[in-house]
């Protein structure tokens, strides 16, 4: 019996992970720009190490815990976030629920929020396993185009005409794929059309802790103070380490009983062990030091990336935008016609990966020429060998493209 017949519609919805496609073909002994993952020498192992043994004996966190998830750490959050300006006043930790990293948010907003048919705005470009939650709901999806500043709010505007929207999924801070933060200004005109016009937002901020320079921004979900139609997603992946699966969303008190059977329906819960870890570590450690470090060490990375490419790729057509923090370098490259073909090239020929950034476009056909670096994994002396390789092979695929 072929089971294959039996896939249900939503599955044909979704497809395979071109980022993980590409990482394979680098392969371990390649110099990978591909996956957008902490260092795994910027994982604090040690002080993880000791947080679980302070949480293994304590036999409550072997039960089932709450669907909510370890109640100190959500305390930890509500006032981590308070006192960073980024929650409304009325947060409390009935408001906010731990989620198998925020992807686990996007899919239980995806799976609360989303009929078949439903409109959603998002970035364009934007994070491709968001759209996949999306896209699997049945959602269709109506992409913004963005600047340095963030979305458009008067493409935005235009596209609400017509159009019943239900809600706006948008990356913040140092946005995945396009580094780009969205301004203070845009996000007071955005929450204005989505009062004028009835949607909500949904924020998913996993980078904003990693700011090299510059100055931090406000969050809707603090803009929107008593207005509540904002849902906020946030991590420990970048931060702490994403093997831990570790984030959160917080959300208006009227939503707290439908996302928690929801929830129920799906996973019952996730486990309180590493969540009592998290917290452990969270109250042991200096965290505004441990952030410090780490965007310290990740914009050493960015800064040999930026100018390894550009001293060798610059002349060949190149073209890149450098971010204020994150992990991603997103950039344009003249002439490539078909930018898939020339990453599988490059990847099996030279050994160096990065990510064709057309995958980021809710619309195909957009962003052909456009590419991803993800600099967090690559140590300077990899990004010189890697930004080589890529030039070689930018310089053969260039020329053996037919005229
Ligand atoms: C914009 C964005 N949101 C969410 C995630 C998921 O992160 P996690 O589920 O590890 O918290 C990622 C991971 O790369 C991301 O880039």
């Amino acid at each position: 019996m072929d089971l294959r017949e039996h896939f249900n519609r939503k599955t044909g919805r979704i497809g395979s992970s071109i980022i993980a496609e590409m990482a394979g073909m680098v392969g371990p002994d390649g110099i990978s720009f591909t996956s957008g993952e902490p260092s795994s020498d910027l994982i604090p192992l040690v002080e993880l190490d000791a947080s679980f043994r302070r949480v293994l004996g304590k036999a409550e966190l072997f039960s089932y815990p709450s669907t909510a998830g370890y109640l100190p750490l959500r305390e930890w959050i509500v006032e981590w976030m308070s006192r960073e300006n980024l929650a409304p006043s009325w947060l409390d930790p009935s408001c906010l629920i731990l989620t198998n990293g925020s992807q686990g948010a996007v899919n239980l907003l995806a799976e609360t929020f989303i009929d078949p048919g439903d409109i959603i705005l998002t970035e364009s470009p934007t994070y491709p396993e968001a759209l996949l939650a999306f896209r699997r709901e049945g959602a269709s999806i109506l992409p913004i185009p963005i600047d340095s500043e963030g979305p458009i709010p008067e493409e935005l505007e235009e596209r609400l005409s017509g159009n019943r929207v239900k809600f706006l999924y948008t990356v913040v801070n140092f946005q995945n794929p396009s580094g780009c933060t969205t301004s203070d200004r845009r996000k007071a005109a955005i929450l204005d059309l989505a009062r004028r016009h009835g949607f909500f937002i949904l924020e998913d901020d996993p980078y904003r802790y990693l700011r090299f320079e510059g100055s931090p921004t406000r969050s809707y979900f603090e803009m929107a103070g008593e207005d509540r139609r904002v849902i906020y997603l946030g991590s420990f992946s970048k931060i702490v380490a994403p093997g831990m699966r570790c984030g959160w969303c917080a959300f208006p008190a009227c939503l707290r009983n439908k996302l928690l059977e929801v929830r129920l329906s799906i996973e019952l819960c996730s486990p309180a062990l590493t969540q009592a870890a998290v917290f452990e570590f969270l109250r042991g450690c200096d965290l505004k030091k441990h952030i410090e470090g780490l965007a310290f060490a990740y914009r050493i990375r960015r800064d040999a990336l930026v100018g390894a490419l550009e001293s060798e790729a610059s002349g060949l057509g190149l073209r890149l935008s450098v971010p204020e923090g994150g992990f991603f370098l997103w950039g344009t490259c003249e002439g490539i016609r078909d930018m898939l073909a020339f990453a599988r090239y490059a990847a099996i020929e030279k050994k160096v990966g990065f990510i064709p950034g057309r995958f980021f476009y809710p619309n195909e056909g957009t962003g052909e020429e456009s590419i991803r670096f993800a600099f967090a994994k690559v140590s300077p002396e990899q990004s010189r060998e890697g930004a080589a390789r890529f030039k070689e092979a930018l310089r053969s695929h260039l020329g053996s493209q037919p005229s």
